[in-house]
């Protein structure tokens, strides 16, 4: 599949089936998101673009490298999308933040927007979209949509799991959004649940249920 990352470094791969696991309490499976994401950030990042400063250290000048331009924003699927934000800014945490509330109508599993706020300067700026399922894709799709009116430089999509059914949606509305991932599950069932998965991200990470 083009455009997907699948991030299978042994560590990711190692928490994610920790988190997985039914029995993993609310408090190790934020905490796996936590260290998750930040293992994340690290791949998401890997192509920022950087640029030579002029610094001195304790014993001599040298020319070294930052990265270049205006800080990164990082763009919070509510309310899922915290659990990887939270791990995401512990990594670069000069980024700044947007948020979009999207709901699935239970229904339709359409997506519906309720709340949008996004900091200033968005035509300058690289987004991270960051929401731990990409499953049936309409909220990726919604929240994608949406953000494409600011006119970014560019946006990447963050998940821990997707499936195929996620992957086509969101690159058939969105092909130029590159998709990062540690994992592409079989198959969604007929409630929009990833299958095998891990159930309702939200409530694992919230312990709402
Ligand atoms: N959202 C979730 O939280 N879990 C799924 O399996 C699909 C969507």
């Amino acid at each position: 599949m083009s455009n997907v990352h699948l991030i299978d470094h042994p560590l990711v791969q190692h928490k994610l089936t920790l988190m997985r696991r039914k029995e993993s309490s609310t408090n190790s499976f934020r905490r796996l998101l936590n260290e998750l994401s930040m293992l994340m950030a690290y791949e998401v990042t890997r192509d920022m673009a950087m640029q030579d400063v002029e610094i001195d250290t304790p014993l001599e000048h040298m020319t070294a490298r930052m990265i270049d331009g205006k800080k990164l924003v990082f763009v919070s699927i509510l309310r899922a999308g915290t659990g990887i934000l939270d791990g995401m800014l512990s990594v670069v945490p000069g980024a700044r933040v947007g948020h979009i509330g999207l709901y699935r109508d239970p229904k339709t599993l359409t997506a519906v927007e309720y709340y949008f706020k996004m900091p200033q300067g968005m035509q300058e700026r690289d987004v991270v979209v960051v929401d731990p399922m990409l499953a049936t894709g309409n909220s990726a799709i919604a929240a994608v949509e949406r953000l494409k009116e600011l006119k970014p430089k560019s946006i990447k999509f963050v998940c821990l799991l997707t499936c195929p059914e996620g992957i086509t949606a969101l690159q058939k509305a969105h092909p130029d959004v590159p998709i990062y991932t540690a994992a592409i599950d079989r198959q969604l069932n007929d409630h929009g649940y990833i299958l095998p998965g891990l159930g309702d991200a939200g409530d694992r990470i919230f312990g709402t249920k």
